[in-house]
């Protein structure tokens, strides 16, 4: 709970516009400090109508602050103590004759100001971590609001962040003593709010938990790690905080059963399969497959490629899928573990993320072509597993020849690039997927390349928020390809 202040008495009365105006203290304690007043000499209050007139700020000039100590007095003022705005003032005081003032750990103001300084720094990443938004529904649609208690005044500094963060959708965010809105174009801050205001629960509650729960590792459980990271405090307001005590208590049952559920280990006999399909005195030169006439056709040639050496640790070709008159192709990186013991492309985990997007945005999967642009599961063996490896420059100019072969067949009105090997294979080099993320680019002979990233990517993130967050642009994404071809 924020205290309310109490201030001393004192000759100087300094009105401040709110309990985390730092604009404001800057001002002031710059006019105080020219004019000599001493900290012990000034009482600071909160007051709606504080204002910095503009004769106050021309006098400013030639005072000279370490930019560190006004950095860190930014968030130090966002403390719940009343006394911060003096200690401020005080530490600023004395910096001009102790200039070090704020390397001597042993001062007591020194003490204070760093111990204020993690508090408050502690308070804003633990907002970010836990602030959980829930789904309401208005006359203009889908918004969402949350509640959260902060220990210190730090909404207006955190809200910049969820903007970022969230910049797509309209929300809220209510505490106590002040609320941050987001109408999709400007952020409005106000005044404090009551718990009853934010709803309870929403859809998305059952999926918080289910996530939380296929991410809850029990072999890594470390409970009083767990509770310093993620104090009860908070579990109020945490969907997933219902299951921490079950899942605690049946954590070595689970780790059992995750053990025997080991992922895949490639097949000992896995060149008995290679052998299977091209028996040794049928095996193509490397160039089969040129002429080709039918995916079917080339994908047979291509299970005996040896462009490269990444045919010799794999189980088989991964080729593409899906209909040669398709209007789309998406092209990923390299088969995955499940990829190369099925041979099919994308039906692992990341391809399970895909499919729903592709879903979800409208695309029958069934009616587009999916493929690689390198078609052989690199990997490097660690104990019983096989970890992906990605692959070189080498690697994927090598299979290029095998895409090359499947777009020329399909003519498709739009490539779409899954990640930078895509990008890499598509485009001839190395680009950046962030900066091209979303738009289109014409090849030379045509081609439209649609970029985005690789459907794992979405898999990889551990924290819910940006995983949700990340979800939805490569929905965004899909549907803008679904409007692009249509
Ligand atoms: N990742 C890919 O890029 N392709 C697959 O087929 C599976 C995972």
């Amino acid at each position: 709970m924020i205290p309310a202040p109490q201030l001393p008495l004192s000759d100087v009365r300094i009105a401040l516009g709110g309990p985390a105006d730092f604009a404001g203290w800057r001002s002031a304690a710059r006019r105080l400090l020219l004019d000599g007043v001493r900290p012990e000499d000034v009482a600071w209050e909160i007051s709606e109508q504080a204002q910095e007139t503009p004769s106050e700020c021309r006098r400013q000039a030639g005072i000279t602050v370490p930019r560190s100590f006004l950095e860190r007095s930014e968030t130090v003022i966002c403390h719940a103590d009343p006394a911060r705005f003096g200690l401020l003032y005080r530490i600023l005081w004395r910096l001009k004759r102790e200039p070090f003032l704020l390397e001597i750990a042993s001062d007591p103001d020194t003490r204070t100001f760093e111990a204020m300084d993690k508090a408050v720094r502690r308070d804003l990443h633990k907002m970010r971590a836990f602030v959980r938004f829930r789904r309401m529904v208005d006359e203009a649609g889908e918004h969402f609001v949350a509640w959260f208690e902060p220990d210190h005044f730090i909404v207006e500094r955190n809200a910049p962040f969820f903007v970022r963060r969230f910049a797509g959708m309209r929300w809220a965010i209510l505490t106590p003593h002040a609320s941050a809105r987001w109408d999709g174009t400007l952020l409005h801050l106000g005044p404090g709010a009551d718990r009853a205001d934010a709803p309870d629960a929403d859809d998305a509650e059952a999926l918080w938990k289910t996530y939380f729960r296929s991410v809850f590792n029990p072999a890594r459980l470390k409970v009083k790690a767990m509770q310093a990271e993620m104090p009860k405090k908070y579990w109020r307001n945490l969907p997933e905080a219902a299951l921490i005590p079950s899942m605690i208590s049946t954590a070595s049952e689970a780790e059992s059963r995750m053990i025997a559920r080991m992922p895949t280990t490639a097949p000992a006999t896995h060149r008995k399969i290679q052998a299977r399909h091209w028996p040794p005195d049928k095996i193509p030169d490397a160039g089969g497959g040129e002429d080709a006439a039918t995916l079917a056709e080339l994908g047979a040639a291509a299970a005996a490629c040896r462009r490269c050496p990444l045919w010799e640790n794999a189980t088989q070709t991964v080729f593409g899928e899906g209909p040669q008159t398709a209007k789309w192709v998406f092209v990923g990186e390299q088969p995955g573990d499940q990829e190369d013991l099925a041979g099919r492309p994308f039906v692992g985990p990341a391809g399970k993320v895909f499919d729903a997007i592709l879903e979800e945005a409208g695309i029958d999967r069934t009616s587009v072509y999916v493929t690689n642009a390198v078609k052989h599961f690199k990997f490097e063996p660690r104990g019983k597993r096989r970890i992906h490896s990605k692959p070189n420059a080498g690697e994927v100019r090598a299979c290029r020849w095998w895409l090359d072969k499947e777009l020329g067949l399909i003519r498709p009105d739009l490539v779409v690039a899954l990640g930078a090997t895509a990008v890499q294979s598509l485009l001839g080099k190395a680009l950046p997927v962030t900066k091209l993320r979303g738009g289109t680019i014409e090849r030379e002979d045509g081609l439209k390349v649609f970029v985005t990233i690789h459907p794992s990517f979405i898999l990889r993130i551990v924290d819910p928020q940006d995983k949700a967050a990340e979800r939805a642009r490569f929905l965004a994404d899909m549907r803008k390809v679904r409007a692009l071809a249509a």
